[in-house]
C-alpha cells in the first residue's frame, strides 16, 4: 500500500469537510480529501439541494392553487412527479461536478474510499483509492446519517427513511409521516402541496417544538389549512405491513391507515468505523466526538466539525466550524461563536429563526420582550397576497440589545439573514429602527417589529394606555 503524506487531511467531503479543505488549501497547506461516497454529503446528494429542489416545485403548485385570487385562472393543471426527480437529479449532478472542479482548482487531492484510524497520525483508506496517509492535522467531518430503530424498519419500499424517499418517482394517495421535526416537517409540506394525505404523528406536545410556541402553533395552524392532519402526543411503537397498504400502530392501541410512511425520528452521527479508539478521540455515549470552540478533540492536531460533533445539524454550520477548524490547523487563531446561528425550515409557509426565543431568553434570566409585526400590515405582503405570518424580535429590555429573531411567511428564509447580522454584531433595537429600509419590501417587518417593541410603532395602532 502506498504511503502518501499531507499537511492537513480531511475526511468526508459534505458542507464541513470540502469548505474545510478549501480554506487549508487557500493558505498554502497540502490537503487531501477522503469521501467514501458522492462528493458534497448529505446536504447536496441526499439533504438540502435535492429537498429544496423539488419543495421550488411545489412552491410553484401552491402559486397555482391560488392563481384565482391573483385574477388568474388556470384548468386542468398537471404534473409529472417523475420528471421533477428527473430535474432534482440533474440539479445534484451539476453541483457535484462544479464542486469536483473546485476542489481541483485548489489544488485538493480527492482521495476516493472509507478512512479509519491507524493512530494519531495515520489513515488507511480502503475502496477506489486503497493508501496509507500520513497527516499532521486531520479534520474529521464523517456527518450523520438517518436514524434507523428496530421497532420502526424502513423497507424502502413504502416504508422510507430521508435518503430513500427522494429517489419516489410516483405519489403516494396517503402519507404517515412519523416525527413532526424539521424533516418530517419539510416533505409533509412538499407532498401535500401534490394533494397527498399527509398525516404527521409526533411524540411531543407539538410539531418543530423546539423552535418555541409561536412558531409552532402557527405552523400548526398554516399545515390545518392545508389539509395536513396533525397527532400530537402520539408514539408510533410499529408499523405493519398489509396487502394494501401499511397499519401504523400507536401506543395506547391507536391506528392509521396508509399507504407510505416515512421515519423521521432524528439522525444519528457516523463516527463508529473510523478507528476512534486507535487514535484516542474521545466521543459521547451517543457516539458524536467532543470538540472545544476551536472545533480541536482531545487528541492535538485532530479537529471534528459538523454534524458528527452533534451539536447542530446544519449545513452552514458545519461550513463555518470547517473554516475555523482550518484556521486553526495551519496555525491561526480562531473560535466559533454559536450566538447567532440562522435555521430555516422550508415548509409552506417557511420558518426561519436566530439566536433565542422569548422563552428561552427568560428562561436564561434575561429581561426580555418581544415586537411581533404581521406580515398582513405590510404593503408588500398584501400587494403580492403573501399575508401569512410574521416577524418577531426578541430583545434586552434594558439595553435594547437584539438577542433573537423568528419570521414564518414567505421569504422567510432569505429575511432571517438581516438578522443574523443584527446579532452577529452587537446590534439594538435602535439600529433597526433607524435603518431606513427600502419600501415596499418584506424587510420592512423587522424595523416594524423594532419599533413595537420600542412603544413607537407607525403602521399598527399604539398599545391602549390605562
Ligand atoms: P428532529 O429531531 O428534528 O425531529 C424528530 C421528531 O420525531 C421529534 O420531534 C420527536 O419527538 C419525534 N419522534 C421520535 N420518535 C417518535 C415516535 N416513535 N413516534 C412519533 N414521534 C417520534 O429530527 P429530524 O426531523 O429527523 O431532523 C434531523 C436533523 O436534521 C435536525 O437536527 C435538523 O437540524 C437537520 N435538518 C435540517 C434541515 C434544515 O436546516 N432545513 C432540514 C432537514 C434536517
Amino acid at each position: 500500500m502506498d504511503t502518501k503524506k499531507f499537511d492537513v487531511v480531511v475526511i468526508g467531503a459534505g458542507p464541513g469537510g470540502y469548505v474545510a479543505a478549501i480554506k487549508a488549501a487557500q493558505n498554502g497547506a497540502s490537503v487531501c480529501l477522503i469521501e467514501k461516497g458522492d462528493l458534497g454529503g448529505t446536504c447536496l446528494n441526499v439533504g438540502c439541494i435535492p429537498t429544496k429542489t423539488l419543495l421550488a416545485n411545489a412552491e410553484v403548485m401552491h402559486k397555482i392553487q391560488l392563481a384565482e385570487q391573483y385574477g388568474i385562472m388556470v384548468d386542468g393543471v398537471r404534473f409529472d412527479f417523475g420528471k421533477m426527480k428527473q430535474r432534482k437529479d440533474g440539479v445534484v449532478q451539476k453541483i457535484r461536478k462544479s464542486l469536483e472542479g473546485l476542489l481541483l482548482a485548489n489544488k485538493i487531492v480527492i482521495v476516493r474510499g472509507e478512512a479509519e484510524f491507524l493512530s494519531p497520525r495515520e489513515i488507511k483508506v480502503k475502496g477506489a483509492d486503497n493508501v496509507m496517509i500520513v497527516a499532521d492535522k486531520t479534520i474529521i467531518a464523517t456527518g450523520s446519517i438517518p436514524m434507523d430503530i428496530p421497532a420502526l424498519p424502513c423497507d424502502h419500499k413504502r416504508v422510507f427513511n430521508s435518503t430513500s424517499i427522494l429517489e419516489l418517482t410516483e405519489l403516494p394517495k396517503t402519507l404517515v409521516v412519523i416525527g413532526g421535526g424539521y424533516i418530517g416537517c419539510e416533505f409533509a409540506s412538499l407532498y401535500a402541496a401534490f394533494g397527498v394525505k399527509v398525516i404527521i404523528l409526533e411524540a411531543l406536545s407539538s410539531i418543530v417544538s423546539l423552535q418555541g410556541k409561536a412558531i409552532a402553533e402557527s405552523l400548526t395552524r398554516a399545515f390545518t389549512k392545508r389539509g395536513i392532519e396533525i397527532q400530537t402526543d402520539v408514539t408510533v411503537e410499529s408499523i405493519e405491513h398489509m396487502s394494501s397498504g401499511l397499519t401504523v400502530h400507536l401506543k395506547g392501541g391507536a391506528k392509521v391507515s396508509c399507504d407510505m410512511a416515512l421515519v423521521s425520528i432524528g439522525r444519528k452521527v457516523v463516527s463508529d468505523k473510523l478507528g476512534l479508539d486507535k487514535a484516542g478521540v474521545v466521543t459521547s455515549s451517543r457516539g458524536s466526538i467532543v470538540v472545544n470552540d476551536k472545533m480541536e478533540t482531545n487528541v492535538p492536531g485532530i479537529y471534528a466539525i459538523g454534524d458528527v460533533t452533534g451539536k447542530y445539524m446544519l449545513a452552514h454550520v458545519a461550513s463555518h466550524q470547517g473554516i475555523i477548524a482550518a484556521a486553526n490547523a495551519i496555525g491561526q487563531e480562531a473560535m466559533m461563536h454559536y450566538e447567532a446561528v440562522p435555521a430555516v425550515i422550508f415548509t409552506e409557509p417557511e420558518i426561519a429563526t436566530v439566536g433565542v426565543t422569548l422563552e428561552q431568553a427568560l428562561e436564561s434570566g434575561k429581561d426580555a420582550m418581544l415586537g411581533k409585526f404581521p406580515f398582513l400590515a405590510l404593503g408588500k405582503s398584501q400587494a403580492a397576497i403573501e399575508t401569512e405570518g410574521f416577524a418577531q424580535v426578541v430583545s434586552d429590555k434594558k439595553t435594547g440589545a437584539i438577542l433573537g429573531a423568528q419570521v414564518v411567511g414567505h421569504g422567510a428564509a432569505s429575511l432571517i439573514a438581516e438578522m443574523g447580522l443584527a446579532i452577529a454584531n452587537e446590534l439594538t433595537l435602535d439600529c433597526l429602527a433607524d435603518t431606513i429600509h427600502a419600501h415596499p419590501t418584506l424587510p420592512e417587518a423587522w424595523m416594524e417589529a423594532a419599533l413595537l417593541a420600542m412603544d413607537a410603532p407607525i403602521h399598527m395602532p399604539p398599545k391602549l394606555k390605562k
